[in-house]
């Protein structure tokens, strides 16, 4: 009920500054990618709503590094809200159609392949680590993988990548909450220098 009254006081505001803003334009409303739970830890379902606010934006909310909810800001409900409205790491906010799809702004890896950049093999100081894209797995890895000669860091952000990861002695994952960009580092090819 509380929520409701909340929400309601929140669209008022919104319909108000849409009114002097912009006095009548029709604003499209935000298509957001939207999930709940343990839902948003499966890749098959990959849902979208369209917001009933026509001045609402997308949001993603974290749990540390995994996503616990995605949608409409007004349709989460308040206690993981207070997330978004406390601007903490735990929230994207983004304002285009299904722009909610990275990860938590620490998510970052390097991300090359030394087929087209030959810094990714022997010169990773002259790379940045950039943010990935939402996960999909519980954990959140970065990796370096050695194949036939061809080095590819990057994020590894779904179960399936992380098993095969992890399978293979020619891979290693790492996480990004121990420091930024941990793909940075190397190992013999065939023996995983870390393990998790
Ligand atoms: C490493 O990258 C930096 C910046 O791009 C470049 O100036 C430097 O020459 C590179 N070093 C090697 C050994 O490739």
């Amino acid at each position: 009920m509380y929520r409701r009254i909340e929400q309601l006081a929140v669209a008022t505001l919104f319909a108000l500054a849409l009114l002097v803003q912009h006095s009548g334009a029709t604003e499209q409303p935000r298509t957001c990618y939207t999930c709940e739970g343990i839902n948003c830890q499966r890749t098959s379902i990959m849902k979208e709503q369209k917001c009933l606010n026509s001045l609402d934006y997308c949001v993603t909310v974290f749990s540390k590094f995994t996503v616990v909810q995605k949608g409409c800001s007004l349709e989460v409900p308040i206690e993981l809200r207070r997330r978004c409205d406390a601007n903490t790491v735990e929230c994207h906010k983004c304002n285009t159609d299904r722009c909610n799809n990275l990860g938590q702004p620490n998510y970052l890896c390097l991300q090359c392949d030394s087929s087209n950049d030959a810094n990714c093999a022997n010169n990773v100081s002259a790379l940045t680590p950039m943010r990935c894209s939402s996960p999909t797995a519980t954990n959140s890895y970065c990796f370096v993988r050695y194949d036939g000669g061809v080095t590819t860091r990057g994020c590894s952000t779904t179960l399936a990548d992380q098993r095969s990861c992890y399978a293979n002695a020619n891979c290693l994952l790492c996480s990004p909450g121990d420091f930024k960009g941990c793909n940075s580092v190397d190992f013999q090819p065939g023996t995983r220098a870390l393990r998790l």
